[in-house]
């Protein structure tokens, strides 16, 4: 989401008669695009402030914006002002549309702050898309499901989709474009509810089945997904058609049902694996990756091993580990039981360990198959071209041709930590 919001804010830039600087220190405008889901996101931000001052001390005119969800937070605007009066502009991902506005007020020698806090579906901005490959695709924004660890609600506010139509639109003029894979965003795409110009209601399956029957050879992804509306017409749409990837990046946060419940999740561990087999039921191939928050507040070893046994059962490619990181203004940050950091670590460590172990024996299991990768990325150091199977596995080849932007059929030979090998079979 965030990567995308940088391409709308460069596409903003581009429209208005700039350009890429080559190098932070020679650009007449530096945003940061800013992110608030952890407290280490924004002891980034507030390490950057100290070396764009100093620039701004030799080049006056430089102007600072500070964009994104950071100063959305309850009095975060004003706080970040006061660090740092040398900020020119400082907005919210609900006013990005104005971003051309607030520079040109802002080079008039205006300290501009727009913050607001309900999220509008916009249509129509420019974005200066970073890769020729993947393109990203917003189909809802905001979230209304307030998991009590989650910042997200209260900065990105309610959960509004994007016409379906509209949607499926932006989606064939990228095709058209040449782009090969389309990653459409949500906080919760499960719940996607749009609406048609007809009044015509879609649900997240109708909007799958729809882009996917686009004539183009392409793979469609799609993050994020709440274990809780996961629904099977889902998983018949994946399983029905090829273009539509067997990959799932289904959160579950933790294995443990009190902890799920104080998380305010509204599923349990049993619902969550009963998903996931499910999946495998009618997708054998299927990956799965997940997000897990380890030192939620109270987690004690016995709800730990509960996620430990989740992950054991899950079998993720991959896996998103996070120490809990208390958020003002959400229920967990009030609650009483914070976990020492001793512990957390102690936690995070053993579940690392044992993702290694899982994302290891996976990828062993994959030596031998032929898999159609899309091939994304060349490697000038290591002279190999790289992409990803189907079902989220990174391979990389070797190539006499250049075949990033490519779909390439590859037999794998070997695995190598958690990643692949693989012997190209087509194009020669
Ligand atoms: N602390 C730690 N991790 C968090 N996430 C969201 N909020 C927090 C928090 N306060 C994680 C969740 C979510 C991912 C995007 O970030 O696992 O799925
Ligand atoms: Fe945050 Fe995701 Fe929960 Fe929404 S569904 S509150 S974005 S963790």
């Amino acid at each position: 989401m965030n990567v995308h919001e940088s391409e709308k804010l460069a596409g903003i830039l581009e429209g208005t008669g700039y350009s890429v600087a080559a190098d932070m220190n020679d650009a007449d405008i530096i945003v940061i695009n800013t992110c608030t889901i952890r407290q280490n996101a924004e002891n980034r931000v507030v390490g950057n402030l100290g070396y764009i001052k100093k620039l701004k001390e030799k080049n006056k005119s430089l102007i600072l914006g500070i964009f994104g969800c950071m100063p959305q937070a309850d009095g975060a605007a004003q706080k970040l002002i006061k660090r740092a009066p040398f900020i020119n502009i400082i907005f919210g991902t609900h006013n990005l549309y104005k971003f051309s506005d607030y520079l040109k007020r802002a080079l008039e020698g205006e300290k501009v702050i727009e913050i607001e806090l309900e999220s509008k579906v916009v249509e129509g901005l420019e974005v200066k898309r970073t890769s020729g490959i993947n393109a990203w695709v917003n189909i809802a924004y905001g979230c209304d499901n307030y998991c009590s660890y989650c910042i997200v609600p209260f900065v990105r506010g309610r959960e509004k989709s994007r016409e379906p139509q509209v949607v499926l639109k932006e989606v064939e003029d990228l095709l058209k474009q040449g782009y090969k894979e389309i990653t459409l965003l949500g906080q919760n795409v499960n719940s996607y509810n749009g609406i048609d110009s007809n009044g015509e209601k879609k649900d997240f399956a109708d909007l799958l089945e729809n882009i996917a029957l686009l004539p183009y050879k392409f793979r469609v992804r799609f993050m994020t997904s709440h274990p809780k509306d996961f629904s099977v017409k889902v998983i018949d749409a994946i399983a029905r058609h090829k273009n539509l990837p067997p990959y799932f990046h289904l959160p579950a946060q933790s294995g443990s049902d009190r902890i799920l419940k104080l998380m305010n999740r509204k599923y349990t561990a049993k619902h969550y694996l009963g998903l996931i087999d499910i999946i495998k039921s009618k997708i054998p191939d299927a990956g799965f990756s997940s997000d897990i928050i380890v030192g939620f507040p109270t987690e004690t070893e016995e709800d730990f091993d509960k996620t430990l046994e989740l992950v054991k059962k899950s079998r993720y490619h991959h896996l998103f580990s996070f120490i809990y990181s208390p958020r003002a203004g959400t229920k967990a940050a009030e609650m009483e039981g914070q976990i020492d950091k001793k512990t957390v670590d102690a936690r995070f460590s053993k579940l690392t360990e044992l993702q290694t172990k899982i994302g290891l024996e996976i990828a062993e299991k994959q030596v031998g198959k032929t898999v159609e990768i899309l091939c994304d990325t060349f490697d000038k150091d290591k002279n190999t071209y790289r992409g990803k199977t189907e079902n989220g596995k990174i391979v990389s080849f070797t190539s006499a041709n250049n075949l990033v932007g490519e779909f390439v059929t590859l037999k794998v030979t070997k695995s190598k930590n958690s990643n692949l090998i693989g012997e190209m079979l087509s194009p020669h």
